[in-house]
């Protein structure tokens, strides 16, 4: 009787844990979690960062090769509106599970990130959100559901996770709080028309980005009790506001109208996730230019409201935008760390390896490498 028991209870660990998703994130699980899923996943050697592009100018991306896609039932899409285009456009894998390598070579080649800023958003996010053992990583969540889905684990959201990557206050999309929506929001879309209208003469630019920024800062200050700006998202609250203006622009635009996004190709990209017909990427690869003068304009430090809305309380222990240094010392050693405290074998191995290609592409200046989990 015991064995045929234990031989149940074994099946029906195993049947769990079969199940357990090749892109799930592992972090935060127990030791004994842990030790259960890792032998049933596929486990990779973390391959060398793919290179930069040879050629980096303006090029026809909307192209033959490349034709947008409507979604199909399952396929995966989150928070950010580049990477979902790149899916939707096969530059990713449609379905929306990739490798970090793949990331690299989409962003660069679809709309021209360069090679820096390409590595240090994959890592980034691979360490935060991606499984490590697999070297997989989704871009957010199933988008269809035709049925009840099976209980899931919530740590298989990808990019959707949130306080990793994913962070409050984004221009097109609702905090977490709001009700864990990753999904593009038309009333906050319209805040970002009336901005443009506003402040660009009708196009979305730097000028227009400073003022929209802040106001959705200022907004989830005022309604969101958990609303958190710390470390990572100090940095990408104010780099993700420049991309429209840097990389969603028609490559072809020069002098007076560069740098102006226009709202029909912005509701192209943010709203069905699909290139303006014809669409050009940028003249120049590029990262985040124009961060300081959205947060020189109203320069907002790092913080989160304490105890409720409305009390917005400085906290700069993470870093942020003006401290590159503390702001990778403590995210890997203290966020990542965290998510993975006592790591072994693989999974220890490919944190380390994946860490260090985090380290190469910030190279942070007089800033010493970390190592929490050792060295190989
Ligand atoms: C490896 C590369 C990339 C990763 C891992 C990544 C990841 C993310 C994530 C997790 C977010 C959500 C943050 C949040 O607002 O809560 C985001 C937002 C955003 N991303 Fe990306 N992204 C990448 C590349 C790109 C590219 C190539 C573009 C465009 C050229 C882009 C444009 C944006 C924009 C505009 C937002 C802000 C959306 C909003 O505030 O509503 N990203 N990205
Ligand atoms: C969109 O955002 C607005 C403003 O934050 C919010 O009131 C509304 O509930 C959101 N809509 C959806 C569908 O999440
Ligand atoms: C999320 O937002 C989308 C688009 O605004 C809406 O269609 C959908 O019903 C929302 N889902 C939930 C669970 O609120
Ligand atoms: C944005 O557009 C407005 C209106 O045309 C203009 O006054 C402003 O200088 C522009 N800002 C940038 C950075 O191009
Ligand atoms: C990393 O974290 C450990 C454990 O908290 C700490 O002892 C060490 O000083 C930290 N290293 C750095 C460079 O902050």
């Amino acid at each position: 009787m015991r064995t045929v028991f234990t031989s149940l209870l074994a099946l029906y660990v195993t049947s769990a844990v079969v199940a357990f998703p090749r892109y799930g994130s592992l972090a935060g699980l127990s030791e004994r979690q842990l030790a259960e899923i890792i032998p049933t996943l596929d486990a990779k050697l973390p391959p060398q960062p793919p290179g930069p592009q040879g050629f980096t100018g303006a090029k026809l991306v909307d192209d033959a090769a490349h034709p947008w896609r409507p979604l199909r039932r399952g396929d995966i899409r989150g928070p950010c509106p580049g990477l979902n285009t790149l899916a939707s456009h096969g530059y990713l894998p449609r379905d929306g599970v990739v490798t970090p390598a793949q990331l690299i070579v989409a962003v660069q080649e679809g709309l021209n990130f360069d090679h820096q800023t390409a590595r240090v958003a994959t890592y980034l996010a691979h360490l935060g959100d991606g499984n490590l053992v697999t070297d997989l990583i989704s871009i957010g969540e199933k988008t269809t559901r035709t049925g009840p889905d099976p209980p899931r684990p919530a740590i298989v959201g990808g990019l959707n996770n949130h306080g990793t990557f994913e962070g409050d206050g984004s221009l097109t999309r609702g905090d977490f709080f709001d009700g864990d929506n990753h999904s593009f929001n038309q009333t906050l879309f319209d805040q970002f028309i009336e901005f443009s209208n506003r402040y660009g003469n009708g196009f979305y630019n730097l000028t227009v980005a400073a003022e929209l920024r802040f106001r959705r800062i200022q907004q989830s200050i005022a309604t969101n009790p958990t609303f958190s700006m710390v470390g990572l998202r100090h940095i990408t609250i104010y780099g993700e506001a420049t991309f429209p203006v840097n990389f969603f622009v028609d490559g072809r635009r020069t002098g007076a109208q560069a740098g102006q996004l226009s709202i029909p190709d912005a509701t192209s990209f943010f709203r069905d996730m699909r290139f303006p017909r014809g669409f050009f990427r940028s003249a120049t690869a590029g990262g985040a230019t124009g961060a300081d003068i959205l947060f020189n304009a109203h320069p907002i430090q790092p913080g989160r409201n304490v105890g409720g809305v409305n009390n917005f309380v400085e906290d700069q222990s993470l870093g942020g935008i003006l401290e590159p240094c503390r702001f990778y010392t403590q995210f890997v050693n203290t966020t990542i760390r965290g998510l993975y405290p006592r790591p072994t074998g693989v999974l220890r191995r490919n944190l380390i390896i994946n860490a260090g290609f985090l380290y190469d592409a910030l190279s942070p200046p007089d800033c010493p490498q970390v190592f929490p989990w050792g060295q190989l």
